[in-house]
């Protein structure tokens, strides 16, 4: 195996799985994500070819992978979070097989659960969701906002900070109730991190000055953020 697509995990340098650091400690060259953390690009060795992904086209990336694969050098592709979950790994891994191309693919700690966690937010809980349904808010006019609305349990959508007015009153138009607890999470897990709540209702004012990259979580879990935040607990933890 030549080409590794790793998961970074979702910002916090330290949530990269120990077999991701490994590969990427040994790599010959490096293509990055502009989400992956700094600290992430500076342990491949200096001597590895580093390629900001954001330099080139998906087909490009695609070609890079392809040609450094076949030259038989170790290749990490690092993504941010999972390379699977909303990362194109999909389709990074179909022109690898194209090719000819041997790969692997280290999964990593995807935002989807990481980042709720980081703002006091389980995704499930025996009481309040059994199940959790994950959209791209990245093409808002797309959604089928009839179903979104009518499922039980949490919502987490990705990419959604720049639609998020119009994800929200297309949901309420649905039938979504205004008072269901809502949550925006933006730069989860790293020290920029900073969440809006309030009811879907309100949560695009609430959110209307979060930077991206930002995760909309609406459900019942929502509301626990207020009881749950991790550095709560962590204070009430020193103090004890
Ligand atoms: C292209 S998707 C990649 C998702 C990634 N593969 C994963 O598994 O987390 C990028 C989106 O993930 C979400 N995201 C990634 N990192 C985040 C973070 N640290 N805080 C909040 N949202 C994040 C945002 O919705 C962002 O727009």
């Amino acid at each position: 195996v030549t080409v590794h697509l790793v998961g970074a995990g979702p910002g916090d340098p330290g949530l990269i799985t120990a077999r991701g650091l490994d590969l990427l400690r040994r790599c010959e060259v490096l293509v990055y994500d502009r989400l992956v953390a700094a600290e992430l690009v500076d342990e491949a060795p200096p001597r590895a070819l580093r390629i900001a992904r954001e330099q080139l086209s998906q087909r490009e990336v695609n070609e890079a992978l392809v040609a450094y694969g076949r030259a038989g050098l170790e290749v990490v592709r690092l993504k941010g979070g999972d390379p699977f979950v909303f990362g194109r790994g999909g389709e990074e891994a179909l022109a690898l097989t194209e090719a000819g191309v041997p790969f692997q693919v280290v999964p990593g700690v995807s935002a989807l659960a990481a980042v709720p966690a980081a703002a006091g937010i389980p995704v499930t809980h025996r009481d309040l969701a059994s199940q959790a349904t994950i959209v791209s808010g990245h093409a808002p006019a797309e959604l089928d906002y009839q179903a979104l609305a009518a499922l039980t349990g949490t919502l987490i959508v990705f990419m959604g900070l720049a639609g998020l007015d119009q994800i929200v009153d297309r949901l309420l138009e649905a039938g979504k109730d205004p008072n269901t607890p809502a949550a925006v999470i933006s730069n989860g897990t790293t020290p920029e991190q900073r969440t809006a709540r309030g009811t879907l209702a309100e949560i695009p004012t609430q959110a209307n000055a979060l930077p991206p990259p930002a995760l909309l979580v609406i459900g019942e879990v929502a509301a626990l953020a207020a009881a749950l935040r991790p550095s709560k607990l962590a204070k009430a933890a020193a103090a004890a």
